[in-house]
């Protein structure tokens, strides 16, 4: 059997501030192989975009670590992390991240020209046709429909051939068919290029067409992981969504409460 291209060993998250210490992750473990599809799920606040990019070496765990194709992402420094992280890994936030004053074609020639790549130019536009904007290559994304948009982060995204493509909410704020044709083109090309793809999602129908469902509740992987079954006590995000002393500890209001996941 191939080691696992991902792997996730016991990461907590903590953060202070003036309310005291709160846990956010509490020792998540998983393992992925090269090309599994995984969708990490959850109610809001549960950690999924702090787990997301934790895996993307953007954020630090408290305690554990990820390895990517048997590389300890933490015990690298930060340059020789980014560096890592732009050679292997594809990042496609919910809200796009394109830069507004870079052209669609220049948005997506960056990464392969921080590569110092002779052929971004002619590599940038075949990922841009291959999304369907083969005619908006010259277009500042202030032009571009919010689909086009995450069309050309995902371009930008895949152009590097990552070995793994983490996507937060990648059609979170899409309407239903167009973000049908961005997910569909993840998958297609997450199968073409033989990429690891991890996404968060709420949407349990894209959840359900991933390889792998791993699901948290506040701040614990309770589906889909390795967890030592000692370690993973139920605990009910919709009661602690409601619960006054966890928003008094996270001084983030009702920002635990699920959205529409409760009744
Ligand atoms: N730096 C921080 N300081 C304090 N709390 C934080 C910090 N970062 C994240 N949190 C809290 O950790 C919890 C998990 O946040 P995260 O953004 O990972 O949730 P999520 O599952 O992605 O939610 P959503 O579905 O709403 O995007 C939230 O309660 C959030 O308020
Ligand atoms: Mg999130």
């Amino acid at each position: 059997m191939s080691s696992p291209l991902i792997e996730v060993l016991g990461v907590t998250k903590e953060v202070s501030d003036s309310t005291g210490r709160l846990t956010i992750l509490h020792e998540i473990g998983f393992t992925l192989a090269e090309r599994q599809s995984a969708a990490i799920v959850g109610a809001s606040g549960s950690g999924k975009s702090t787990l997301l990019s934790i895996i993307a070496g953007l954020d630090t765990p408290t305690r554990g670590t990820v390895r990517l194709a048997g590389t300890d992402l933490f015990a690298l420094d930060e340059d020789a992390r980014a560096e890592w992280r732009a050679r292997k890994i594809g990042f496609v936030f919910q809200s796009f991240q394109l830069l507004a004053n870079l052209t669609a074609l220049e948005n997506v020639m960056l990464p392969l020209e921080l590569q110092g790549r002779a052929d971004a130019h002619t590599q940038a536009t075949e990922m841009l046709r291959h999304v369907g904007l083969a005619e908006r290559l010259g277009h500042y994304p202030r032009v571009l429909s919010g689909g086009e948009q995450q069309r050309v982060a995902l371009a930008r995204a895949f152009v590097v051939r990552p070995a793994v493509l983490l996507a937060d909410e990648p059609t979170g704020s899409l309407d239903f068919a167009t973000g049908e044709t961005v997910m569909q083109l993840m998958f297609d090309l997450n199968r073409e290029a033989g990429t690891t793809l991890v996404l968060v999602t709420h949407d349990r129908a894209i959840a359900a067409r991933c390889d792998r469902q791993l699901r948290l509740e506040a701040g614990r992987l309770v589906d889909g992981g390795d967890p030592r079954p000692e370690s993973v006590p139920a605990v009910d995000v919709c009661e602690a969504g409601r619960d006054p002393a966890v928003s008094a500890a996270t001084g983030r209001g009702g920002s635990l409460t699920p959205a529409g996941d409760c009744t």
